[in-house]
């Protein structure tokens, strides 16, 4: 496995439409390892494939429940709607405020071509909305209702962890 370089927000690949994934080969499987090993180096919770300057269909995403590869996503259904603060690694040091569906269905191939269906909600659910847009072009800069400021973050940090704390003491 290997790190493979992000591309950032400037880049012109990250505005271009990914084309579907068609061989499931080591080639494939080489690029979904690298970019879990580049998403975890960065701490991040996604990683679509133009975000390493390949145009294929490819997301990987861990939202704390363990690794998940997509190849040639589609957003069967959504519901609902959540709002909340988002990032991207292509846009290093800037958030915003995204309103996306609170319910998902999507199919998808795994690493060896089979078609497979899942229901998600929640934080899982905005990831998957999140890097599927990557695959046509689409930021989340684009869709979002505001930016947020460092410093709004920080007063949100601090106003949760009370618990946090009483926990750790104990
Ligand atoms: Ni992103």
């Amino acid at each position: 496995m290997a790190l493979r370089k992000v591309v950032y927000i400037e880049d012109h690949l990250l505005r271009k439409k990914s084309r579907p994934v068609t061989k499931f080969d080591d080639r494939l499987h080489t690029l979904l390892d690298d970019m879990a090993e580049t998403m975890r180096s960065l701490n991040g919770v996604g990683l679509a494939a133009p975000q390493v300057a390949v145009l294929r269909r490819v997301v990987v995403m861990d939202c704390g429940t363990g690794l998940i590869e997509m190849i040639n996503p589609e957003i069967l259904e959504t519901s609902g709607e959540q709002t909340g603060v988002e990032g991207c690694l292509s846009v290093p040091g800037r958030h915003g405020l995204v309103t996306r569906p609170m319910h998902v269905k999507v199919r998808f191939q795994d690493r060896n071509g089979e078609w497979q269906v899942l229901e998600a909600e929640e934080l899982l659910a905005r990831c998957i909305m999140h890097e599927t847009d990557h695959l046509e072009g689409q930021l989340y800069v684009d869709i979002m209702d505001r930016e947020v400021y460092d410093d709004e973050l920080e007063t949100a940090d601090e106003e949760e962890p009370e618990n946090t704390d009483g926990k750790q003491e104990k």
